[in-house]
């Protein structure tokens, strides 16, 4: 039986996300039907991007948008911001899963874009989400210069600095420190870069102040962080019926995860304690960014 842990208002993560998910959902699938695009890649990128995610990062850009100021007085629709997030997201599971880099053949559940369609298709499923991603943003924004800060948000993040900085150190493609600030270089980029610009890009469309933008940023760092070590627990102890995917991995390849370096329960710890710092973190947001906090204290018991 999976595990369902909750806090003190008995909310599970799980119904938490819930009515972000149910939200953007049927945005995704909208953006996603364009006659003008080939049946064959418009199926995979349907299958790969419709397929029961948690759709965290588009609830962290829905709820930090609400954290900033009530929805009357955003300059900007967060939901266009919230869909791509998650096809930045959706495309890096793919190219995650490749042969060339984690050869996993189970993602939620499901056989893995590659093995369903093979690895030509995976590999342009992949690209056409990142790109489409930006599309949304310019097209889907209509405030041009937010727009604008979008997509140098996003495009930072998921960029060679970002996210490809963290999967280019993780397969060991480049020289990283010995022990923690080896660790962390690589979790914070190949996760935390784009889990805090999902937390900006919603303060940002929010009409964020500059202050309000940073204490945002300083949470998402530290949830992004907590999340990549939870996911490195959740592959050295989680069931793959409860997790979707092949625990295990890690170890095999011969991964540095926290729970490789400094074992289960210190891995354990340091994700609750980044959870805890992210909570701080909100102070200067007050009481509106009580969902946030929420999120935060039940991301380290997350099964999946
Ligand atoms: C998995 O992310 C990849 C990591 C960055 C750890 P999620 O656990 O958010 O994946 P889905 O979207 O819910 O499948
Ligand atoms: C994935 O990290 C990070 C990105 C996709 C950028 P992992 O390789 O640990 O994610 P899972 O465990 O395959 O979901
Ligand atoms: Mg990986
Ligand atoms: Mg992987
Ligand atoms: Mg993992």
């Amino acid at each position: 039986m999976p595990r369902i842990v909750s806090d003190s208002t008995n909310q599970t993560l799980r119904d938490m996300l819930r009515p972000c998910a149910e939200q953007v959902a049927p945005a995704i699938a909208q953006w996603l039907d364009d006659p003008d695009v080939p049946a064959s890649i418009s199926e995979a990128m349907r299958y790969v991007c419709l397929n029961g995610g948690k759709r965290l990062r588009p609830a962290l850009v829905l709820l930090s948008a609400e954290a900033v100021a009530a929805p009357g007085s955003w300059p900007a629709d967060p939901l266009p911001a919230a869909v791509a997030v998650e096809l930045v997201h959706s495309y890096s599971l793919v190219h995650d899963d490749l042969p060339a880099l984690d050869d996993d053949t189970l993602r939620r559940g499901r056989p893995t874009a590659h093995v369903r369609f093979g690895e030509a298709m995976a590999i342009l499923v992949g690209d056409a989400l990142l790109t489409k991603a930006f599309e949304v943003l310019a097209t889907g924004i209509a405030n041009g210069r937010i727009a604008a800060r979008l997509v140098a948000e996003l495009a930072l993040a998921a960029g060679p600095a970002g996210m490809i900085a963290g999967q280019v150190a993780d397969m060991g493609l480049c020289e990283v420190p010995e022990g923690a600030p080896g660790r962390r270089y690589i979790h914070d980029r190949k996760t935390g870069a784009l889990m805090r610009s999902a937390v900006r890009m919603g303060g940002i469309c929010a009409g964020a102040e500059k202050a309000e933008l940073e204490a945002l940023g300083r949470f998402g760092e530290k949830i992004g962080l907590a999340f990549q070590v939870t996911d490195d627990l959740l592959d050295a102890t989680g069931p793959a019926d409860v997790l979707g995917k092949t625990p295990g991995k890690d170890a095999e390849a011969g991964k540095r995860t926290y729970v490789a370096e400094i074992g289960v329960e210190q891995t354990r710890n340091v994700a609750a304690d980044l959870c805890l710092q992210a909570v701080e973190d909100l102070q200067p947001l007050g009481e509106r960014a009580e969902k946030l906090r929420r999120l935060a204290a039940l991301l380290p018991e997350r099964d999946r």
